[in-house]
């Protein structure tokens, strides 16, 4: 089995399941760098890397994965710990409390095994601070008694591999960065990625789905595999209790426009966002704090989560003054773009 929970169910995997709406998330994970679909230049150099590491008989260097969320940084770290015939061990930032949690984790682990730790940016100082050594020299420091008779010993680990996820880079400290010795930038997929990912899930699941019914769903997916499987299952209820049970262009697209969903993949949040700047800000620049304060959503989750995607369709640019809308943004709520002749 892949993912492990340690002896006494403690740390490992607390929320490996949260973000996918039931179990069958974990059947549609793909075991090896083959099944993976999309993400074509990560897969060359980790192939790479993975052999390397194998045949001189060596653990993998540290990974850092980052990027937007639902991409598959977890399903890769799960690929590369089966590619390399070893366990992983799963668990979070935010789990990891006190340096104590670390060094438990780290003192369970085998020759080779993969400590994986999701939103790597959330650890607090003095649990990164325990993570220096083990990384660099696989050594752990223990402070063992208090102030002047207190001593530090220092204990050996195994050669283990650290992957890190993340999606904001940018908030890991240096020194914790410049100890990876691999670093992917996971990318949005395309839409036909997208839809080859839908037809396997489809076929693991034992949905029923036409190539037609399987773009729609792909192109309003917003480049996310999790998007996309999840409006892959909303869409079978609609198709099963409304339709006929197979995933039609046109049962996905009901499905979709009772999801509020539109052609571009926008949803109401989306589209709010883009409109708040257009009327209230002149399209912009516009500083992240004030759309987020305008529209009631926090900051991060605008920047990770809906900034990417309107980024990627050309809605909207980040510069260095702040967020403006583009002529395109305009011509989708069919608003005239500013500083445009209209023809008549
Ligand atoms: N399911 C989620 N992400 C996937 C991917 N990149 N390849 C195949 N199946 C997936």
């Amino acid at each position: 089995m892949l993912f492990q929970n340690d002896e006494e169910g403690r740390l490992v995997s607390p929320d490996f399941n949260r973000e996918n709406d039931n179990e069958t998330e974990i059947s549609l994970r793909p075991k090896t760098l083959d099944e993976y679909i999309g993400q074509e230049k990560i897969k060359e150099n980790l192939k790479i890397f993975i052999d390397a590491a194998v045949k001189r008989g060596e653990s993998l260097d540290h990974v850092l994965l980052y990027g937007p969320p639902g991409l598959g940084k977890t399903t890769l770290a799960g690929v590369i710990a089966n590619e390399m015939n070893v366990q992983i061990r799963v668990t979070s930032g935010p789990a990891i409390e006190k340096p104590g949690d670390l060094a438990a984790l780290l003192t369970n682990l085998n020759e080779g095994d993969i400590l994986f730790i999701d939103e790597i940016h959330r650890l607090s100082r003095s649990v990164e601070e325990v993570l220096y050594p083990a990384m660099e020299d696989y050594s752990l420091d223990i402070i063992i008694g208090k102030g002047p008779s207190a001593r530090s010993i220092r204990l050996d680990l195994p050669h283990f591999t650290l992957i890190g996820a993340t999606t904001r880079a940018g908030q890991l400290t240096a020194p914790l960065r410049d100890r990876f010795g691999c670093l992917f930038r996971l990318e949005l997929y395309t839409p036909e990625e997208l839809g080859t990912i839908v037809r396997r899930s489809a076929g693991i699941l034992g949905i029923a789905v036409d190539e037609e019914g399987a773009m729609e769903i792909a192109s309003r997916a917003r480049g996310t595999p999790r998007i996309a499987n999840r409006l892959l299952k909303r869409a079978r209820d609609f198709a099963e209790v409304m339709g006929e049970g197979i995933i039609t262009e046109e049962e996905a697209r009901r499905a979709l426009s009772r999801l509020e969903i539109d052609e571009y993949g926008l949803d109401s949040i989306d589209r709010r966002l883009l409109l708040t700047m257009i009327q209230n800000y002149n399209g912009g620049p516009v500083g992240l704090e004030t759309i987020a304060a305008a529209i009631g959503e926090e900051a991060v989750t605008i920047e990770d989560v809906y900034e990417p995607y309107l980024m990627q369709i050309g809605f909207l640019s980040r510069t260095p003054r702040g967020r403006t809308v583009t002529g395109a943004a305009y011509r989708y709520f069919d608003l005239p773009v500013p500083g445009q002749q209209t023809l008549l």
